[in-house]
């Protein structure tokens, strides 16, 4: 691999500079901790993550963010600011994701063309994208979806992986339609994602209530499918979390299986390839394919995972420029109602056989009480209509609750806009924010 430009670790000077890309070359940045990088694409053509960069604009990368900008046929790109590291890299694995690429194309026209009356030949491809933590895999679902959405498919966007969140915040299952490349700025818009909240940063903090919400996010996508031939054979791509061990492991059968994956990605790791090449055999319509990690994935420990996961909470209600105004709102303790989901004992003492002990029911919905242990709590709002449409609902928007008056039973709480929430029921879990 040759690096050009400044060496890892080192920060560069400011300033503006040039950088010449080589054909199937990337240019690989890490923004600085506290000052944004301006960037261009002067001559050639270049893409972010499959997002293809506008010719002669600056685009503004705020402090942190990790990219890489690849260029198919040569480019040269303009960087004005210090950042972290940048360097140029000639061994990428961004052909064999483009050849994935084509392959799911292939099975997306195959679908379009069938008749819509058969409910397997219309279905376009359904990837799972699974690997260990820090292999690429957030990456290459964001590819896989600009790519598709470059050709003008509507690719549906399944992210399951609660601890960091692509699609809103962390702590929930969400799935949104993907129609224009994904914004290598911005993200994903926030349109009308369909969101179902765990709670939580770990499945395993409620890993009943993570599988009941998988279900519950697969049965409305397939409604979806039934209903739109368009979206049904542009498919999805599911991005999952990086925790393939134990329990982690079988919550990827268990996404593998509800969500019917055709085409199942494996980033980085050998063992869970042949594992998942076993355990899949039985079934001919799954593909397991193995991918090559990307050299320019950055590694994050658990400090900056939480550092990114506060970021994330932050640009919900402030937007990534601070150009979203959140709103402080005061609500009456009596005008809210607040749940949490699991606990409890499932029967009492009495109802069970003598001897047995009661045990904790993960689904069951629990009225809490206001005390000052909701203070700092990121709280989801339902949809639901009745307090047992809770885990079955999908969710409106979060709040978080900045005071609790006791003595005068009130309530002070940040909402994304002001006016009424869209319901008074509130999902309580373990996600907290402090505004910094
Ligand atoms: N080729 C690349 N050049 C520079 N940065 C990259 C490249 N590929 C990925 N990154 C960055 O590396 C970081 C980790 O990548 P990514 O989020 O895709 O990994 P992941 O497998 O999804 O991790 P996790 O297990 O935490 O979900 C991200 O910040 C991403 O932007
Ligand atoms: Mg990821």
């Amino acid at each position: 691999m040759e690096y050009a430009g400044a060496g890892v670790g080192a920060p560069t000077m400011a300033g503006t500079r040039q950088v010449k890309l080589d054909k199937e070359c990337e240019l690989r940045v890490e923004v600085g901790a506290d000052t944004p990088l301006r960037l261009r694409l002067v001559t050639g053509t270049a893409e972010i993550f499959g997002t293809e960069l506008p010719p002669e604009i600056w685009l503004t990368f705020p402090p942190r963010l990790k990219f890489a900008v690849f260029t198919w046929y040569g480019a040269t790109i303009e960087m004005d600011g210090s950042t972290e590291t940048d360097y140029t890299a000639d061994e990428t694995p961004t052909v064999s994701y483009v050849n994935v690429h084509a392959i799911l194309e292939g099975r997306r026209n195959r679908a379009k063309a069938s008749s819509t009356s058969d409910p397997d030949s219309s279905q376009g491809p359904r990837v799972i994208v699974v690997g260990p933590t820090d292999s690429g895999k957030s990456t290459l679902t964001r590819m896989l979806l600009s790519w598709a959405a470059k050709q003008g498919w509507k690719p549906t966007f399944v992210d399951l992986d609660s601890g960091q969140g692509s699609i809103t915040i962390p702590g929930c299952v969400a799935a949104t339609p993907i129609e224009l490349p994904i914004d290598p700025v911005e993200g994903i818009p926030l349109d009308m994602p369909l969101v179902y909240f765990l709670g939580h940063t770990i499945p395993s903090a409620n890993t009943e209530l993570y599988k009941v919400l998988v279900k519950e996010l697969s049965r409305t996508i397939e409604r979806h499918f039934a209903g739109n031939a368009e979206a049904r054979a542009a498919g999805m791509v599911i991005n999952t979390m990086g925790w393939i061990e134990g329990v982690g492991y079988e919550l990827l059968l268990h996404a593998i299986d509800t969500f019917n994956a055709n085409v199942v990605l494996v980033l980085g790791q050998e063992k869970l390839y042949s594992i998942l090449k076993d355990v899949l055999k039985n079934k001919p319509n799954v593909d397991v394919v193995k991918l090559q990690k990307s050299g320019g994935v950055v590694s994050r420990n658990a400090k900056v995972r939480q550092k990114d996961r506060n970021y994330r909470i932050r640009e919900y209600f402030y937007g990534l420029t601070n150009d979203l105004s959140p709103h402080s709102n005061i609500a009456s303790f009596s005008d809210l109602f607040f749940y949490r989901i699991g606990g409890g004992p499932q029967a009492p003492r009495s109802a069970l056989p003598i001897g047995a002990e009661p045990v904790a029911d993960p689904t069951r919905l629990v009225p809490v009480n206001i005390n000052r242990d909701l203070l700092h709590l990121v709280l989801a709002v339902s949809f639901a209509k009745e307090p047992d449409q809770i885990i079955s609902s999908n969710i409106a928007g979060f709040i978080c609750i900045t005071d609790i008056d006791i003595p005068r039973k009130k309530i002070t709480y940040l909402a994304p806009t002001v006016g009424e929430l869209p319901s008074r029921f509130l999902i309580v879990g373990s996600l907290t924010w402090l505004e910094t």
